[in-house]
């Protein structure tokens, strides 16, 4: 059992199992009250920019410890998005480069920033099939050669939810000097993440998840010896190193970017942002990171197995290593835009809704997605809504 208070902390838990991590998740009371604040400074004219800062700084901090790495490999952003486009801008491409992605799998913000660099810059996109809803990692691996500058991926495809086995595909980049970029907006706060034993470059999340923040406020983590390398395409005061001098002194001639990732910093920060995925980051790192994927993971088996047991049609089949926090419903062919979607999944998800159940359905597929508020109970709840269901189609 997590030590907390759900329904305390988490409300939405009280009337509804909600199971839609992977569109927008649940923000704990204690990360509501922790913007407030600072909001009441900003109400009563209290300038708090210099702590607040300072608060940035504890929160880059906060962010590196969450995936075991340092603050100088983090660069404060909005979202995902921002991230995966920072490190596209940021290498010198060439013609006859080329990029391995698997877009079938792939959130669009995965996907278009390489489609321009494409355009811009005559690279070939080398595109990879999905087999059976995962990204294959030989096909990977297979695709990456000497010209392979960047291998972008999902940690977590957005569906139909599994985790991508990134292993061998580290070290194939490793061994070429390709640059493994990770959109790990589905999985980090919910699955541990270490980006030391993943063996990634880069990573690009967003806090409006698994975290559990505010939506346009994200991070990038860029290993050190790449991010000192690359060139930010834009600049602006906190990407230069500023030495003692305060924010507002006049520019010198010469630009010296700060070490690191922060060089990709650009204005002002988000700093409810900030606020709150720090609070939030503190309550996931007091239960813990590892124990939080043991239960979501022991949760999504026991509801994929539930499922399979009424004939429903797991994507994926039984769980197993893809497993992570997301179980999808529905026929893969769907996933890939090869069938219309099916309309038992329609229904389905009617039923759900109408018994505050909430999931999201995704290109053909119902997809639940679950983080640390749901319980045992929840998921028993959802198998024996599905089965009243069934036996409403009869
Ligand atoms: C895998 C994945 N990447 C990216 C995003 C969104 O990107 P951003 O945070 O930039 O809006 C989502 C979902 O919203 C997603 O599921």
């Amino acid at each position: 059992m997590l030590p907390l208070d759900l329904t305390k902390e988490f409300p939405a838990t009280a009337n509804a199992v909600y199971m839609d991590v992977a569109n927008q998740g649940l923000i704990s009371r204690t990360t509501w009250a922790s913007i407030e604040p600072h909001l009441d400074n900003r109400l009563h004219g209290r300038n708090d920019e210099e702590s607040m800062l300072e608060h940035v700084e504890r929160t880059r901090t906060r962010f590196a410890q969450f995936i075991n790495s340092d603050q100088s490999e983090i660069a404060i952003t909005k979202n995902a998005s921002e991230g995966i486009n920072i490190i596209a801008n940021a290498f010198d491409w060439r013609p006859g480069d080329n990029v391995v992605l698997c877009p079938k799998l792939e959130h669009a913000n995965n996907i278009l920033p390489w489609l321009q660099v494409k355009d811009r810059h005559n690279v070939e996109l080398r595109v990879v099939e999905p087999d059976n809803g995962s990204i294959p990692p030989d096909a990977v691996v297979k695709a990456i050669d000497s010209r392979t500058r960047i291998v972008a991926l999902a940690t977590v495809t957005m569906v139909p939810g599994f985790r991508t086995v990134l292993e061998p595909i580290s070290e194939a980049c490793r061994h070429y000097g390709a640059f493994l970029l990770a959109d790990a907006t589905q999985s980090v706060g919910i699955l541990h993440t270490d980006v030391a034993q993943l063996g990634i470059d880069g990573l690009a999340v967003s806090t409006v998840k698994g975290l559990m923040g505010l939506y346009g406020s994200g991070f990038l983590y860029c290993r050190q010896e790449w991010a000192d390398r690359l060139n930010p395409a834009y600049l602006a005061r906190f990407s230069v190193d500023l030495g003692n001098a305060p924010e507002s002194a006049p520019v010198p001639s010469s630009v010296k970017l700060r070490r690191g990732a922060p060089r990709f910093d650009v204005g002002h920060y988000n700093f409810p942002g900030m606020l709150a995925a720090y609070a939030s980051m503190g309550q996931l790192l007091e239960i813990g990171t590892a124990a939080i994927e043991r239960s979501v993971t022991s949760l999504t088996k026991r509801l994929a197995s539930g499922f399979l047991e009424l004939g429903l049609p797991v994507c994926g089949g039984p769980p197993g290593r893809h497993t992570g926090s997301i179980v999808a419903l529905g026929d893969t062919s769907a996933l890939v835009g090869g069938r219309p979607v099916d309309d038992r999944i329609h229904s389905l998800h009617e039923h759900f809704t109408n018994n505050q159940v909430i999931v999201s359905a995704r290109r053909g597929m119902l997809r639940f997605s679950l983080h640390l508020y749901n319980t045992d109970d929840e998921v028993d709840r959802v198998i024996d809504l599905a089965k009243i269901w069934l036996k409403q189609q009869k």
